[in-house]
């Protein structure tokens, strides 16, 4: 996978680039637009130099795989890529891959946002059927939140339920903290190191923005979350080979710590690891607020009740509906800014059902109240169903998962 041309610009110069005053910004810390619609995410593919992922690429995947894609494809919510051609090159000549995604456990409960990710790498790994590694940063939240380590570790196995609770394979995954895994594996340490001396904090400055007075421990995270791109850094699972190439599901603000990855792969020797990134699931207030773990009313999390989700998507939930009925059936609902219909793009599967619904909301015939009353039901159904399944996970499932073992796959 290296060595191929790519339009990415050198990782100093990406966030340097001449960015506009109008223009959003967007890193793994601060989400910010100006715009009600939020995020221009065109313009986000030029800056940061990804692909965007086209009716080409979908329909390839969908001839590739025999399959319809997920909708969350179709929908343009996983809208840019790095390097996905390559990825089917591959796994049309069987050539075995790898995905890997991760979490940073910065609070107890997660919401319906934090599932996004996690519900596309399982569509991808049935769909490919492939090794899953899932990384769980409670080094990184120790960093830079409020947290002893003990409570990050303690944070990192209760979202590991969680990530548990949505069904994946114990075969084929592995999901681990990098407190209890780095210090067990060697080869996990050594790629990090490889990757903190081949990037200079000049160049993590321009990356990541970091300055004079962050901790050192800021600075040689990133290195961190790169090293489980290579295969090498599981051992147990790829039987030392360096080679098998890796592709990583996330939301796009996960990106610079990637482009330092793709920069550095091919010194190291390693490939450089694929992506497709997701776009940010809104906040219920809209597009433009973000949604933050502190402020319970501003998404839906996986431990809310059926009432607490019925009164929060009444109540909060930003409508792209006219002020009165009368200016409503006159003038129809904007499906671009409406929190509930944009929820509905995540979750509801019919897309003919879906198509109905925007095309009556925008002409005024649905009022914002059914189309609230629509996406209670499927998140109540949604979060419900998570709340019976998380409820089954024992700590022995989670330390099945958490134990470097071989997979399901022969190397
Ligand atoms: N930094 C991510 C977060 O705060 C966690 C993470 C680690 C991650 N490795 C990843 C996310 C790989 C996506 C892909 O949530």
């Amino acid at each position: 996978m290296s060595g191929e041309p790519t339009n990415e610009a050198p990782v100093e110069e990406v966030s340097s680039m001449s960015v506009e005053e109008d223009d959003d910004f967007v890193d793994p810390w601060t989400v910010a637009s100006k715009s009600a619609t939020g995020i221009d995410y065109g313009k986000l593919i030029k800056r940061f130099g990804s692909q965007k992922v086209d009716d080409e690429l979908i329909q390839r995947m969908e001839k590739v795989t025999g399959k319809p894609v997920h909708h969350l494809l179709r929908r343009g919510i996983f809208f840019s890529h790095r390097d996905m051609h390559l990825i089917l090159n591959l796994y049309e000549q069987k050539k075995p891959f790898f995905l890997y995604t991760g979490r940073g456990p910065s609070s107890e409960a997660m919401h319906l946002g934090h599932l996004i990710p996690f519900i596309f790498t399982k569509w991808l790994q049935e769909t490919f059927d492939v090794p899953l590694v899932i990384q769980l940063t409670d080094d990184e939240k120790f960093l830079w939140k409020d947290l002893t380590l003990e409570e990050a570790q303690r944070l990192a196995i209760q979202n590991t339920k969680d990530i548990i609770a949505l069904g994946f394979d114990v075969n084929k995954t592995f999901i681990f903290s990098d407190l209890q895994y780095i210090g067990s594996c060697p080869e996990f340490y050594k790629n990090m190191l490889r990757v903190q001396k081949m990037v200079t904090f000049n160049q993590v400055k321009g990356i990541f923005g970091f300055g004079d007075s962050d901790c050192i421990g800021k600075i040689s995270f990133p290195a961190i979350q790169a090293a489980p791109s290579f295969s090498s850094s599981f051992p147990h699972i790829f039987n030392g080979k360096k080679d098998v190439p890796c592709l990583i599901p996330c939301a796009i603000d996960q990106d610079p710590y990637f482009r330092m990855t793709r920069d550095v792969a091919p010194r190291m020797g390693c490939l450089k690891p694929a992506l497709l990134h997701s776009t940010f699931f809104p906040a219920l207030q809209g597009a433009q607020s973000k949604m933050s773990a502190s402020d319970p009313n501003s998404s839906i999390f996986l431990t809310d009740t059926d009432k607490q989700i019925k009164t929060k998507v009444n109540k909060y939930a930003f409508s792209g509906g006219g002020t009165t009925t009368e200016e409503h059936r006159e003038k129809g609902g904007n499906c671009d800014v409406d929190v509930s219909y944009q929820y509905l793009t995540f979750f509801m599967e019919d897309d003919e059902r879906l198509a109905q619904i925007k095309k009556d909301y925008t002409s005024g015939e649905l009022l914002t109240g059914y189309l609230k009353k629509e996406l209670i039901e499927i998140l109540q159904k949604i979060v419900g169903e998570h709340r019976k399944r998380r409820a089954e996970v024992t700590d022995e499932m989670v330390q099945q998962f958490m134990t470097p073992r071989k997979l399901n796959y022969q190397y």
